[in-house]
This record gives C-alpha cells, structure tokens and sequence, in this order.
C-alpha cells in the first residue's frame, strides 16, 4: 500500500447467495484528497462495490486494506473504520419525521458508547451538527422536520450528516439517482467543493456519463462485477464507453448515443 492511499481493495469479490458474482476480483487503489466516480450501468455492481468498502456488504473473496488500521479483519478495526467513514444513499435514509438538526446528529452517534448514545447528545456534538448544516445552506431548516423539505435539500442533510462523523473517506451511492439536473449539478458540485477543501477522499458512484466527466478526478468504469476502465476523467473515450454500457445487453436494438 503506497503512501498516498486511503483504501486498498486486493481480489475483493462478492457472491450473493452463493451463486451471483456481483463483484470479481476487483483490486483498485483509493487516494488521499480524491473525487473519484464509480460509473457503470444498472446492476454493474456500483452499490455492492460502495457497500463492501466498508462491510456493509462483506466481501466474500480478497481483502480491505485500510491506512492506519490495516487489513479490516476484525471488528475494531471495522468500527474504526467506519467511524472514520461517511455514506450518503440515493434515497437519503433520513428519518423523515424528524428535524434536519436531529438527522444530522445520527452522524455524532459513532463517537459514543451505545449506551451513552440513547442520552441526549452533548452541545457540542449539537454544534458540530449545526455547523455542517450551514455548510450545505441549510442553516434555516434546521429545525423542519425532513419530510418538509424537497429532494435536493434531503440530500444536503445527507451530505451534513456524513460530514458531522467527520470523516477521512465519503461513500456516495447514486446521490442524485432521485434529482432534476440542476439539484443533482448543485448537489454535485458542493460535494466536491466540501471535500475538496476539507481533504475528505470520496468514491461516488453514478450512471450519468457527462456528470461524471464534469465533476471527478478519476473514473472507474464498471461493467458485470469487473472493472473495464480506472484512470483520469480525461482519458475515458468512447470504446471504454462501450465496455462500461454493453448497449446490446442493457438495451437490444438500441446505440450507445441513445442510451447516453
Ligand atoms: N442483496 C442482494 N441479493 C442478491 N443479489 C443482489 C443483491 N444486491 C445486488 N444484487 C445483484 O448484484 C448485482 C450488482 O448489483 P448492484 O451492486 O446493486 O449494482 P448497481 O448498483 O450497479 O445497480 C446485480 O445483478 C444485482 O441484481
Ligand atoms: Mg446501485
């Protein structure tokens, strides 16, 4: 593992009851400070590929190399980790009756014990919480409940909650997969902005080919489990495109260009 990485996968593969290879062997090198896309079509493997990063879904072959922790292989180093590592989730998993303030609270939770989590959270941890909202401009919600607010905005206190764990690494499943293409530009870029100054690595997966360009670093391209393209944004061209959107699979009859 090299200086600069954050995460190693090495033949990391995931079966699904025991039968569907959903990932194989996939070996892949995440860097400290960035924002890279995970792109592939639908059941290419994007949210197990996020998932198993942090055992969500436990990889069934290979291993997870973490800076500073080392091999994740026990259930310290698991909590550690993901302590240390925020999720935001295409439907955003907010408790929607709940107020953006409290939500982003959930993010505190991994700094205390279980049993001191079913207390009332410190000021402090309530600051911190206030403090990521006003990062995503929703400083005047703090107090509405969720179920108030629109879908980009529920995105954003998804974004506060991953942040108020303050994490070195950002796992992103699809979060504009539910948004109009101005939310998902405005959510997009304040994700990169925030990670970006704060140092945060983030791996988000999409499946919209040009937002990817736009946005990241480094694009992996994903197609049935296996990946088919890992560089700069810049040098993903249009054969890589085919592999990553086998178009007859996905859509008989139909061309790239119309999928895309
Ligand atoms: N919990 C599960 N049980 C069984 N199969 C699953 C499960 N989750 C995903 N799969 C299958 O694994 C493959 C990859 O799925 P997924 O990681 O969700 O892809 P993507 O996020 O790119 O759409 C698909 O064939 C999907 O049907
Ligand atoms: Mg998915």
């Amino acid at each position: 593992m090299d200086k600069s990485a954050i995460v190693c996968l090495e033949k990391v593969g995931v079966t699904y009851q025991h039968r569907l290879f959903a990932l194989k062997s996939i070996s892949l090198q995440l860097n400290r400070g960035e924002f890279a896309v995970v792109l592939g079509a639908s059941g290419a493997g994007k949210s197990t590929l996020l998932r198993t990063i942090n055992h969500l879904t436990p990889p069934t072959q290979g291993r997870i190399i973490v800076d500073g922790l080392g091999e994740l292989s026990n259930s310290h180093r698991l909590r550690s980790h993901r302590k240390q590592t925020g999720m935001i989730f295409q439907q955003h998993q907010l408790i929607e009756r709940c107020s953006a303030l409290d939500n982003v609270m959930m993010g505190r939770l991994a700094y205390h014990s279980f049993w001191r989590s079913l207390l009332p959270l410190p000021q402090s941890d309530q600051k911190i919480a206030l403090q990521c909202l006003d990062r995503v401009n929703l400083i005047d919600k703090a107090l509405t409940p969720v179920k108030k607010l629109s879908g980009g905005q529920k995105q954003r206190v998804g974004i506060a909650r991953a942040l108020a764990q303050h994490p070195q690494l950002m796992l992103a499943d699809e979060p504009i997969a539910s948004l109009d293409p101005a939310s998902s530009h405005q959510i997009l870029s304040l994700l990169r902005t925030i990670c970006k100054t704060d140092g945060i690595s983030t791996l988000l997966s999409l499946h919209q080919v040009e937002f990817a360009r736009e946005y990241s670093d480094r694009i992996i391209g994903l197609a049935r489990g296996r990946i088919v393209f890992d560089g700069p944004s810049s040098k993903l061209e249009r054969h890589h495109l085919e592999e990553i959107y086998p178009v007859e699979e996905i859509y008989p009859g139909r061309s790239l260009q119309a999928v895309i």
